[in-house]
C-alpha cells in the first residue's frame, strides 16, 4: 500500500514538474514580471503599516506592531496550487486565481491591535477589502486563531497604474508562535497525527487565548492609571 501511494505522488510529482519545466520555458519573463510586481505591492502594504506603527508611537506612546514579515510565494508553491485547482498554469491564470502570492504578516502585542490596524488599513482610500477571514473571533477547529485579509493595493509604474491583490495575516505574538510550531509539528515528515496530538495542540491554542486576553487586561489597567496619573510609581 504504501509503495503504491508512492507510486502516484511520484507520478505526479513528475507530472507537475513537466508541467512547470514547460511553463518556466514559455513564460519565464512575463512570469519575472508578475513577481515583481507582487514584491512591488508587498512593499507598498508593507509601508503603509509601517506608517501607522509610527503614527501610533508618536501621538499615543504605542508601538502595535511587534513586527512585519514578508514572504513571496515560490514558483514552485504556486504550481502546485495551480495543479491542486486543476488550473492551467499560465501568467494570467496565476494573477486570476491565486490571491496569496504577496504575503505580509503583521504581529501585533494585543488582540485589538489586530482590529484597530485592520480597520485603519482596510479605511484607506486606495485599498480595497477582497475577502476577510476572521480566526480570532471564530478560530479553526484546530485552535488556529489569525485575522486574514486580501486586499488590493495600487502599485505606480512609469505607464500605467495596476492593482495588485496581497494577503495580510494579523496575529498576535502568542498566535505567532502556536501557527509556527503546530506548522512544524504537523507536517513531519512520515508521521500521523493522532487525535491526543490534535487535543494537545488545540489547548496550547486556547492557553495561548487566554494569556493574549489577560495580557491585554492588565494593559487596559496601566493604560487607566497612566491616564487618571494614579499609581505611576507603582507602574
Ligand atoms: P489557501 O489560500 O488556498 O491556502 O486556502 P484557504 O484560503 O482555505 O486558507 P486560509 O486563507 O484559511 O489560510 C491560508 C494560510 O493561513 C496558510 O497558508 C497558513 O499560512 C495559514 N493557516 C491557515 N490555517 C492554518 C493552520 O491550521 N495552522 C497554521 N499553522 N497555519 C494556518
Ligand atoms: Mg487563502
Amino acid at each position: 500500500m504504501q509503495i503504491f501511494n508512492e507510486e502516484i505522488k511520484n507520478a505526479l510529482e513528475k507530472n507537475l514538474y513537466e508541467h512547470f519545466a514547460e511553463f518556466i520555458e514559455e513564460q519565464t519573463l512575463p512570469f519575472k514580471e508578475l513577481m515583481a510586481y507582487y514584491r512591488c505591492a508587498m512593499l507598498e502594504v508593507s509601508t503603509k503599516f509601517n506608517v501607522l506603527n509610527e503614527e501610533f508611537s508618536l501621538q499615543y506612546d504605542r508601538n502595535p506592531i511587534e513586527a512585519i514579515k514578508t514572504r513571496l510565494k515560490t514558483p514552485e508553491s504556486i504550481m502546485n496550487k495551480l495543479h491542486r485547482r486543476d488550473i492551467e498554469p499560465t501568467v494570467e491564470n496565476i494573477e486570476k486565481n491565486i490571491y496569496d502570492i504577496a504575503g505580509i504578516r503583521v504581529v501585533c502585542g494585543f488582540p485589538s491591535d489586530i482590529f484597530m490596524l485592520a480597520d485603519a488599513l482596510a479605511g484607506q482610500d486606495d485599498i480595497t477589502v477582497i475577502e476577510k477571514k476572521d480566526y480570532i473571533n471564530t478560530p479553526k477547529p484546530n485552535g488556529y486563531r489569525s485575522l486574514h485579509l486580501i486586499v488590493e493595493t495600487p502599485i505606480f509604474l512609469h505607464d500605467k497604474k495596476k492593482l495588485m491583490k496581497v494577503e495580510v495575516q494579523f496575529r498576535t505574538i502568542s498566535m505567532d508562535w502556536w501557527a509556527s510550531l503546530e506548522h512544524k509539528i504537523r507536517y513531519k515528515k512520515n508521521v500521523t497525527i493522532t487525535d491526543e496530538i490534535n487535543s494537545e495542540l488545540l489547548l496550547c491554542a486556547e492557553i495561548g487565548a487566554g494569556l493574549d486576553k489577560r495580557m491585554e487586561e492588565i494593559h487596559d489597567k496601566v493604560v487607566k492609571m497612566t491616564e487618571t496619573g494614579n499609581g505611576k510609581d507603582i507602574v
